[in-house]
């Protein structure tokens, strides 16, 4: 039921003028008087769909970002250069978010309460906007943010409520159906967390192999997101072009705002796809199971559909938390136990591809301070390497800690994915590239598996190609990185002694180290190496020295077995 008032070729140049809050008063008059919710969201799409929709979705817009939830407030001023994108890319999605998503928002943001915070206000916005709750996300874990932005936008992650426990509880068992009593599922009647894409509820099952009844959890996709998925990929597109057009504009690094639509875009997209992570969970844990201290859930198969995913309850808060109330012997533990079960154990797995985890934020990995063990969770977003491709970058890592600018080279040129031959212009701009690089790097720290990657991004930004899983790898190392500063702990020098002594080998050994993976032992030193960055690592160095080259041991590199 479209207004006259709305439809007046007046209107349109009118309402482009307006000030947000003669915009909110005209919304308020237009709305017919008396109506129900329901009628007058009908109104307010009617108005989105008609001739003047397009201005009255500007004015919203501007309303919005100035009014409702001013950018202003939302955005502190040590990150003002943050301001002028944030507001574009409100804008934007207010600009193209369908009318029938649009209008009920629009009705709710007029009826609240005058006095209502920011917060509140953005929170119900982006409710059921899994892209924007996405964004939100992946900037919160973003290391760099000072801790009073990272925990405001983390509060916004822990405020997502788009569905009800009763609607969770019911999508599965009409999912589950005869199974639920077939194996006496009960579900729990709260739901433990939910995201943007699904939401986790607590269960308990009889399982037949062992008799007993289990404890379990429930990853249900919630209703919504099947009908919304599309949009949402659609306006994440836009905004990685829209920001790709105008990166001069804003000030930051060329590819830095593309690049962060089109992560958010990756992991929804692998978000929604249940079955490819129950694949994956099935093989992680077949891929951890002989480490001992890491855990992966297991997949409990006969519970599991293509929109819900069952898996056994595991043990553990946050590890930034868990680490926090530890001792700073057992944070380097902790440390070392990252570093070995995110790195190291994927880089050293026999098998011809194998998978590492493509976002080990801290909320993904839980710890068991009483067990000491640590748990893998969320296995979504997930990518691959092949055996040569891990062989080149495990020398990689080796050639930058030893600060050798041809050894570089010549791992940087295999693991490219043109066929660049080093005496070629293009072969000796990259030469040229790493010799900078590396003497750019500072003398008294042993490089680490952050500089080999750092080097990669930027030859990528160069126009040297790497594969994907690559450059996703590099991202999960700056992860890590920020993880093992979160967890924190004293300088020690001693670790930094030793690595240099195994450089210094290496460097004397040079031909030995010709063909390392053979040496298992070898490939696990220099995972160790990959991580000095974070001050604690130095000492989970040392600890991982002190058990693969226990004192007295004179060669630790002689001969490969
Ligand atoms: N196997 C599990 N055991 C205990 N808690 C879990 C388990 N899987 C998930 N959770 C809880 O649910 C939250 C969300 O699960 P996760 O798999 O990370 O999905 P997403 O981050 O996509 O919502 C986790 O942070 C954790 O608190
Ligand atoms: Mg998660």
């Amino acid at each position: 039921m479209s207004s006259p008032a709305l439809s007046s070729p007046t209107m349109e140049g009118g309402l482009r003028q307006m000030a947000p809050v003669q915009l909110r008063a005209a919304l308020a008059n237009f709305l017919p008087k008396g109506a129900s919710a329901a009628e007058q969201t009908r109104a307010i799409e009617a108005g989105l769909r008609s001739p003047v929709g397009q201005g009255m979705r500007d004015t919203m817009a501007r309303w919005i970002v100035d009014e409702i939830v001013p950018v202003e407030r939302l955005v502190p001023p040590a990150y003002i250069k943050w301001r002028p994108p944030v507001r574009d890319a409100m804008m934007f999605v207010v600009a193209r978010l369908s009318p029938a998503r649009l209008a009920p928002k629009l009705l709710e943001q007029l009826e609240l309460p005058l006095d209502t915070s920011a917060e509140v206000r953005l929170l119900r916005l982006i409710a059921k906007v899994p892209g924007l709750q996405k964004l939100g996300q992946v900037i919160a874990r973003n290391q760099h943010l000072r801790p009073a932005l990272r925990n405001a936008l983390e509060r916004l992650e822990n405020g997502i409520r788009d569905v009800r426990p009763e609607d969770v509880v019911a999508i599965i068992r009409r999912e589950l159906g005869p199974r639920v009593e077939k194996y006496g599922v009960k579900i729990a009647p709260t739901i433990l967390s939910e995201a943007s894409v699904s939401a986790v509820v607590r269960f308990t099952w009889r399982n037949p192999e062992s008799g007993k009844r289990e404890r379990g959890v429930f990853k249900v996709l919630k209703p919504h997101i099947p009908e919304y998925f599309a949009e949402d990929m659609d306006y994440l597109q836009g905004l990685a072009q829209y920001f790709s057009d105008r990166q001069h504009n804003y000030g930051f690094p060329a590819k830095l705002l593309p690049d962060t639509f089109k992560k958010v875009q990756r992991l929804l997209r692998h978000e929604v796809n249940f079955a490819r992570e129950q694949k994956t969970l099935v093989e992680a844990w077949s891929l951890y199971r002989s480490m001992r201290g890491v855990r992966v859930p297991r997949l409990i198969q006969p519970l599991c559909t293509p929109r819900l995913t069952a898996l056994t309850e595991e043990r553990g808060i946050k590890v930034t938390n868990a680490a926090a109330r530890l001792p700073v012997a057992r944070r380097r533990k902790v440390a070392e136990q990252l570093i070995e079960a995110l790195v190291a154990v994927p880089l050293l797995s026999a098998q011809q591809d194998a998978i590492f985890h493509g976002d080990p934020h801290a909320g993904n990995l839980l710890y068991n301070n009483r067990t000491g063990e640590l748990t893998i969770i969320d296995w979504a977003l997930r990518e691959r390497l092949s055996r040569d491709q891990r062989r080149h970058l495990a020398l990689l890592f080796l050639m930058v800690t030893l600060r050798d600018p041809v050894g570089t080279c010549n791992e940087v040129l295999a693991l490219s994915q043109q066929h660049i031959r080093s005496n070629s212009p293009r072969g000796r701009m990259v030469g040229e590239f790493i010799t900078h690089f590396l003497g750019e790097l500072p003398v008294m720290r042993l490089s680490s598996g952050v500089d080999a990657m750092l080097l990669l991004e930027r030859l990528a930004m160069k126009g040297v190609k790497f594969p994907g899983p690559l450059i996703m790898l590099s991202k999960v190392m700056f992860t890590l990185d920020g993880i093992l500063g979160d967890i924190g702990g004293p300088d020690s020098g001693l670790g930094f002694a030793i690595a240099r002594h195994v450089a210094e080998h290496w460097i004397t050994n040079r031909k030995e180290f010709r063909s390392p993976l053979k040496t298992r032992d070898w490939v696990t030193l220099q995972c160790s190496a990959l991580l000095y960055t974070g001050r604690l690592w130095l000492q989970c160095e040392q600890a991982i020295l002190d058990r693969l080259l226990p004192a007295g041991t004179t060669s630790p590199f002689a001969p490969a077995q």
